[in-house]
């Protein structure tokens, strides 16, 4: 008899959604919840999200902006406009191996050494492989915008370490240096956005452009870029440009679906010669 009640019981459960929700809350796996209290204490997130006040279990819902899966492992981190003023730490993040998606914009965050943000773990310190996943690997979307983050992070564009990479938002930043041509090539980066640095952010569109051939959207506007207009005809997915208040020259080529704003770069329109 008691092998004939258990089914339905089961179906009755999973019609309820009470089995998901049970599955949704595993807690977090040891691993996942002490590197997320080590960056709960480094950034200040203790104190202004309260993270690990309540609860130590960074999956149970009391940590603002975390989300998890259902193996208890984190997911996702929205952290913007969090009043973090810290570090944060690349061992930490490595250790969150299932990190899809990271929001720090608009926060106080510095590198232990007071310059740059250790953003992830970089190539030169832990080198992908299957059998060691960090949190790079996995990584979609990373966002930073308003962190007054310094040189250009070009590993960010590189394929073997974020394979996953498909939208990097870093506007507002004091970034500076040449975006170098080969970034993001061949990536599924569709969104890229690097508007508004306060510092000389330059490069060549075209060449930088051409090898990007999963951009959806890209915006580049109120920098130094400089050179001729890419023909974009060859981006099919491209349907946002925005190149505003550069040194761009040419004559613009884009498909009749791509919004494009190119104003304020006064050689627009002119040849390049
Ligand atoms: C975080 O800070 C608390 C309170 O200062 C301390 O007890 C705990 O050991 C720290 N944990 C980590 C992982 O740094
Ligand atoms: C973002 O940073 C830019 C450049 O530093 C600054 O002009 C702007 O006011 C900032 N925006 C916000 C909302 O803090």
């Amino acid at each position: 008899m008691a092998g004939r009640t258990a089914i339905p019981v089961l179906a009755v459960l999973v019609v309820l959604g009470v089995l998901p929700w049970i599955i949704a809350a595993a807690p977090a796996n040891p691993g996942d919840a002490a590197a997320m209290q080590s960056i709960a204490n480094t950034t200040g997130a203790a104190k202004s999200l309260g993270w690990g006040v309540k609860s130590a279990d960074p999956c149970d819902g009391a940590w603002a902006g975390v989300s998890c899966d259902g193996a208890g492992c984190v997911t996702s981190i929205r952290a913007s406009r969090a009043g973090l003023v810290g570090w944060l730490h690349a061992p930490d993040l490595s250790k969150l191996t299932f990190l899809a998606e990271l929001d720090l914009g608009f926060n106080g965050l510095i590198g232990q050494t007071g310059g740059d943000l250790p953003l992830l773990p970089a190539p030169s310190t832990s080198a992908p492989s299957t059998s060691a996943p960090t949190a790079s690997s996995t990584l979609r979307s990373f966002s930073a915008n308003n962190i007054s983050l310094s040189p250009f992070p070009d590993y960010l564009g590189s394929t073997a370490v974020f394979p996953a990479l498909e939208s990097l938002s870093l506007a507002g930043n004091a970034l500076h240096g040449a975006i170098p041509a080969v970034f993001g090539s061949n990536s599924n980066i569709k969104l890229l956005d690097v508007g508004g640095q306060s510092s000389i952010l330059t490069g060549r569109i075209d060449q930088l452009i051409a090898g990007m051939t999963s951009l959806v959207e890209v915006r580049l506007d109120h920098n130094s870029f400089f050179g001729p207009l890419p023909d974009a005809t060859n981006l099919v997915n491209l349907r946002v440009f925005d190149a505003a208040g550069n040194n761009l020259c040419g004559v613009p080529k884009f498909a009749s679906t791509v919004s494009v704003d190119v104003s304020a770069n006064p050689r627009i329109g002119k040849p390049c010669g």
